[in-house]
């Protein structure tokens, strides 16, 4: 494998961006983090941070923006509301609102200033996580599947090191919402990268491989989006950052077992929440139940 001799200890902190607007869910987002909107019965950002806890994240950054400070105080105790189940006697659910908090020290938040893009918003977290590999997982890729996909790439990132990408195949004429892998040797999940772009046309795409938002990369990152080097759409990428890496260090992407639900999209979003409700024991027969009787067999 292209990583070479020798380990590369898995990733201790995963930065999470929750910076963005979540302009395509206004209403909805006025006042509320897009990322506090619940799939099933969970806010999205929970789902973010078990997969990064699963992967064995120690510290959990997220880097934040004005108006999003509702997602750092989810994983805060709740007294008061711990209190008044106490005194109502719903002991249960007391409980369970003190396990939904993070222990002391695993959230840390850092402030993106100005919308620059995600390359900014990682670069945002450098202090945060020092000189060492760091996991990046986008809430707004919500991936269900047999199991984690971040702790599934912590894994073989021992063996490869450099920078390891998430990727799935996507439809042609979808590759200009993505950054597009140019693809080398294929080992089992594991592609090498020979190269990155980030939002090409139908045309101009080396593949129709696409990154989806996992990450496990190198502290090097952090000195190439520290050159603030604008991309696409006029915002500092990540994908070109990484992009930059290749012939550096080794790149791969990681083809993950599982679904990807776009929680970025309005239908993306509502598939997501079907998805999942279906997938838990308790609400899948519920849900099965309304989708029968809103979407019979014709
Ligand atoms: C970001 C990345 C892109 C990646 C995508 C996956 O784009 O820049 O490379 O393919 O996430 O969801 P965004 O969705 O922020 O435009």
């Amino acid at each position: 494998r292209a990583g070479g001799a020798g380990v590369t200890a898995p990733p201790r902190a995963a930065v999470i961006p929750v910076g963005g607007l979540g302009t395509r869910f206004l209403p909805a987002t006025r006042a509320v983090p897009k990322e506090m909107l619940p799939v099933a019965d969970r806010p999205l950002i929970e789902y973010a941070v078990e997969e990064a806890r699963a992967a064995g994240a120690e510290r959990i950054v997220l880097v934040t923006a004005r108006g999003k400070s509702a997602v750092v105080d989810h994983f805060d105790r709740a007294p008061e509301l711990e209190a008044a189940l106490e005194e109502s006697g719903a002991a249960d659910r007391a409980a369970a609102a003190r396990a939904a908090a993070a222990p002391p020290g695993e959230i840390l938040a850092v402030r993106q200033q100005a919308p620059l893009g995600l390359g900014h918003a990682v670069w945002c977290a450098r202090r945060a996580v020092g000189e060492e590999p760091f996991a990046v997982v986008l809430p707004d890729d919500l991936i269900l599947g047999p199991g984690p996909c971040l702790a599934r790439m912590a894994e073989a990132y021992r063996e490869t090191g450099g920078v390891l990408l998430a990727a799935m195949p996507v439809a042609r004429a979808d590759v200009g919402r993505y950054g597009v892998i140019d693809p080398g040797a294929r080992d089992g999940r594991l592609v090498e990268v020979r190269g990155l772009v980030e939002k090409p046309s139908p045309e101009s795409a080396p593949s129709d491989l696409a990154v989806v938002g996992r990450y496990v990369l190198p502290p090097r990152v952090f000195a190439e989006l520290g050159r603030h080097r604008r991309g696409a759409g006029g915002e500092i990428q990540l994908t070109d950052a990484l992009a930059a890496c290749i012939g550096a260090v080794p790149v791969h992407a990681w083809l993950f077992e599982g679904e990807r639900f776009d929680c970025g999209d309005r239908l993306g979003f509502l598939e997501a929440n079907i998805a999942c409700a279906l997938s838990r024991p308790d609400l899948a027969a519920g849900a099965r139940a309304i989708l029968a009787r809103r979407a019979p067999r014709p």
